[in-house]
């Protein structure tokens, strides 16, 4: 019996584009911090990941810490 296996069948799947950026709201005031944008005014580029935005990171409207913020999905 020859059983050609041609069935190499599990096809690669893709994780999701590591590119989509996210975007994280303060759950205080709303405010949202939107990775492709960045925030280049608190010296924040544009790109960043959230979990590369320094910790000491405050809500510029509300002062609220990162710890504060959801990722939302739109
Ligand atoms: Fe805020």
């Amino acid at each position: 019996m020859s059983e050609t296996q041609t069935q190499a069948g599990i096809e690669g799947r893709k994780a999701p584009p590591s590119e989509a950026y996210a975007q994280y709201m303060c759950m205080i005031c709303g405010w949202i911090y939107d990775e492709e944008q960045g925030l280049p005014e608190a010296g924040i580029p544009p790109g960043t990941r959230w979990e590369d935005v320094p910790e000491d990171f405050l809500c510029p409207e509300c002062g609220e810490p990162k710890s504060m913020f959801e990722r939302i999905d739109i």
